[in-house]
């Protein structure tokens, strides 16, 4: 069949590098893809939530899947879109409808669906410029630090965790009354601070049956030591170390059977990845966070230890058949270093030229920002290369991932030389 992926990141890459190794997949395309992508599969110069173009090209292309990798066309209502389009009916789309989607567009919304389902999560209270007056009082009955979250979508950046309890008040005022992160902020959820230590764990469901995929651990801030500003992702390991069977089995129990249950008993239709960032207290899982879509760096370390046929998988998705899908993992751990342009996740300049992804040999370079240009690839992006490594320990994948790094060059590249340093 003829297969599209919508993205231009690391993960949109390794989808694609996945989906073309199955004999399944005839004509691959990626809308708009990156330089790495134009090595399997055909890139299409349209943005991820232009509809009507995507539909263009599914129509023109007899197009049968459409693999959806960031949030926002989902948000957007992507799935939405393709199921009332009467032309569009065959086509399968992997990625949550509208309604879903909310757990990661609204933290509302996924809090009040937790609070339902009996699902381990910070205590919270929501809070509106209406309301400010009561956002401080329920602040005062917290302990330090204190947890604001903007309600919407805002890039990644609107969480705020604040040790002093006026700049706390500060904030809400800046969050509710002086739109901070605009319309994202017009509703602010105040939660308890869980002290733990952090790991993603990742589903895929089908509405009714599940597959559990294996957990990662993301290295977030920019600076080695965990330090300065959050970022798209530097770095991560799968499977998390601290993960152990007896951990995963309450992940299982508590999180993930309610969070498929809770999907359909609420009548949220859902064929697509759940993405569950959780939080280590004392040896008990808690929910920190939905996304509804797969984590960019964690695709790249969580995709290659799957060695079932991707395509085969995401037509269990669509047919409701994920029970009958035998789920093999490669058990060695896979460890993916992103190599960024100095300056990110502030300014950074794009369009230098790209050496030595062909001396990679001992890993996986999947592409985030970058594109072709003429025979050349140039950088396009704050994060721009990712680069994975398979070994039994974590450690010497981590290793293998810094061997291969030292073989890449680009003016101004930068790099975290600590993943995996916690663990
Ligand atoms: P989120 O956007 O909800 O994932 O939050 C961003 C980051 O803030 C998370 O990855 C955590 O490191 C941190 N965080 C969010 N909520 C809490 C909480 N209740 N307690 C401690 N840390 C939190
Ligand atoms: N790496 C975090 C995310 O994809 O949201």
């Amino acid at each position: 069949m003829n297969i599209l992926v919508i993205g231009s990141g690391g993960r949109e890459h390794t989808f694609a590098w996945k989906l073309a190794q199955s004999a399944k997949c005839d004509q691959l395309f990626v809308a708009p893809g990156n330089a790495g992508t134009a090595q399997m599969a055909t890139n299409v110069d349209i943005k991820p939530t232009d509809f009507e173009a995507l539909k263009k090209l599914v129509l023109d292309n007899n197009i049968q899947m459409v693999v959806v990798g960031p949030e926002d066309p989902l948000v957007q209502g992507i799935h939405d879109f393709f199921k009332a389009e009467e032309s569009l009916q065959k086509v399968a789309v992997i990625g949550p409808e509208k309604m879903a989607a909310e757990l990661e567009g609204s933290k509302e919304f996924a809090k009040e669906f937790m609070k339902r389902h009996n699902i381990p999560t910070a205590a919270y209270q929501s809070f509106t410029k209406d309301t400010v007056a009561e956002g401080k009082k329920f602040l005062e009955t917290l302990d330090a630090p204190y947890v604001l979250k903007a309600d919407g979508l805002a890039a990644g950046k609107g969480v705020l965790i604040i040790s002093d309890i006026e700049e706390a008040k500060n904030e809400l005022d800046n969050m509710l009354v002086d739109a901070k992160f605009g319309d994202a902020s017009s509703k602010v959820v105040i939660e308890e601070f869980l002290d733990g230590i952090e790991l993603s764990c990742f589903v895929l469901t089908d509405g009714k049956n599940y597959l559990t995929l294996p957990t990662a651990k993301d290295y977030k801030r920019i600076g080695e030591g965990d330090t300065g500003l959050n970022t798209g992702g530097m770095g991560a390991i799968s499977p998390v170390p601290f993960a152990d069977a007896e951990f995963m089995q309450k992940i299982e129990d508590r999180v993930i059977k309610p969070t498929v249950n809770g999907l359909q008993k609420d009548n949220i239709p859902y064929q697509g990845f759940v993405f569950i960032g959780l939080i280590k207290v004392n040896n008990d899982p808690y929910v920190i966070e939905y996304n509804v879509r797969m984590g960019d760096p964690e695709t790249e370390v969580v995709l290659p230890r799957v060695k079932n046929d991707l395509v085969e998988i995401f037509e269990a998705c669509a047919t409701q058949t994920l029970n009958e899908i035998d789920l093999q993992i490669d058990e060695r751990a896979a460890t993916t270093v992103m190599v960024v342009s100095g300056g990110y996740p502030e300014a950074y300049e794009k369009g230098k030229e790209i050496t030595g992804t062909e001396d990679i040999k001992d890993s996986l370079v999947f592409h985030a920002g970058t594109k072709l240009s003429d025979d050349k690839v140039l950088t396009n992006g704050g994060r721009v290369i990712a680069v994975t490594s398979y070994d039994d320990h974590f450690k010497e994948a981590i290793k293998k991932s810094y061997q291969s790094i030292d073989k890449l060059h680009f003016d101004k590249m930068y790099f975290r030389k600590d993943i995996g340093f916690d663990l």
